[in-house]
């Protein structure tokens, strides 16, 4: 099980020396995942999903709270000794592409890690070979075929592939996939979802899905937990189907609708959905984050910070003053 306690990160403005405004790229965010478990973060560009993923993975550093892996709050190792831990978090992030190096074959690319665990281990050449073979029919390829192939020889879908076949090498308890779809042809994306699906269910992997996509974030089976994440707090949490179904957040309705959000004070109806980065927000921090885009806020919402609990009669987490259970109309898939 994975626990995530109040984590916060705040980055130094990117690009600009002169500009020392800060980002507050986390604002504590809870989370849990239990073994062999699924969740889904999701939420628009900008709004921490991808710190949020590489903290989890051991591949970036919170500023405060605890991360907690099977018991062990990873703050009271030294970072050493934190690595076993975050070996079996493994990313899989968007671009196959550049996640495998091109001047090696998927043979080579596979033994690196094997040839690792092989010296910890004492196994042999034997077993790697074995191995290698035993990754690639899990992700379904046809080792025979593949082994000697370099990067550009395969199909974006084979790449992220093999990528998910290099990850499974260290026995991982968790696949953080990061939008591990969003670069790879429409047409191999449901089989990319439906194999870590079935990782789940065969290997007790469990997978956590980030992504924009709510049609890629409803994939991650029924059981699954949502995390809508704006402007790096969690907004609302539960079940997939309950948020999916009767989002409570206008956050989560902006998200889940083709209802535009609306912009400040302008005329309902007139405006797009307003990306989070166009808006700037980043002097804006008092009463509700999400209050200048709301089209429910009251004052309370502008002076008062909404916590994330359950409350109301309402079935999942929200946070939010006036959660309702709004219809929204579902985005047709693809959008
Ligand atoms: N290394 C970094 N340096 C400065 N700012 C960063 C860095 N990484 C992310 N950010 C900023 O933190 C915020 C969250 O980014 P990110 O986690 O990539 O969001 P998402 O994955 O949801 O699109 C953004 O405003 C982004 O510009
Ligand atoms: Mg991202």
């Amino acid at each position: 099980m994975i626990t995530g306690q109040a984590i916060t990160k705040t980055f130094k403005q990117r690009g600009n020396v002169l500009d020392s405004r800060e980002v507050r790229a986390l604002r504590g965010v809870d989370f849990v995942i239990p073994k062999g478990g699924a969740a889904s973060f999701i939420g628009e560009s900008g709004c921490g999903k991808t710190t949020l993923g590489r903290i989890i993975a051991g591949l970036e550093s919170h500023d405060t709270g605890e991360i907690t892996i099977d018991g062990t709050a990873m703050s009271s190792l030294r970072p050493r000794d934190r690595q076993p831990y975050f070996r079996r978090i493994q990313l899989i992030h968007q671009d196959p592409y550049s996640a495998l190096n091109p001047t090696r074959t998927i043979h080579q690319t596979l033994n690196a890690p094997l040839a690792l665990r092989a010296k910890q281990t004492g196994r042999s050449r034997g077993w790697m070979d074995e191995r290698a073979q035993e990754v690639l029919s899990l992700v379904g390829l046809d080792a025979g075929s593949v082994l000697g192939r370099y990067p550009h020889q395969l199909s974006g879908g084979m790449r992220q592939r093999v990528v998910i076949a290099r990850a499974l090498t260290v026995d991982p308890e968790m696949l953080v996939a990061d939008e591990a779809v969003s670069m790879i042809d429409v047409s191999l994306r449901l089989g990319i979802l439906a194999l870590l699906k079935d990782l789940r269910e065969r290997l007790g992997v469990s997978v956590l899905f980030i992504t924009h996509d709510v049609a890629t974030a409803r994939y991650i089976g029924d059981d699954g937990e949502l995390y809508v994440i704006y402007r790096g707090q969690v907004v609302e949490r539960g079940p997939v189907d309950t948020i999916i179904s009767g989002p409570v957040h206008p956050y989560t309705q902006s998200l889940l609708s083709a209802i535009p959000v609306l912009h400040g004070l302008e005329e309902p109806g007139a405006q797009p959905v307003v990306p989070t980065e166009a808006l700037d927000e980043s002097h804006h921090d008092e009463g509700c984050l999400f209050a200048r885009r709301c089209p429910f806020r009251t004052g309370k919402c502008e002076s008062e910070v909404p916590v994330l609990g359950l409350g109301e009669g309402i079935p999942q987490e929200h946070a939010c003053f006036h959660p309702e259970r709004r219809a929204v109309v579902a985005q047709p898939a693809g959008r």
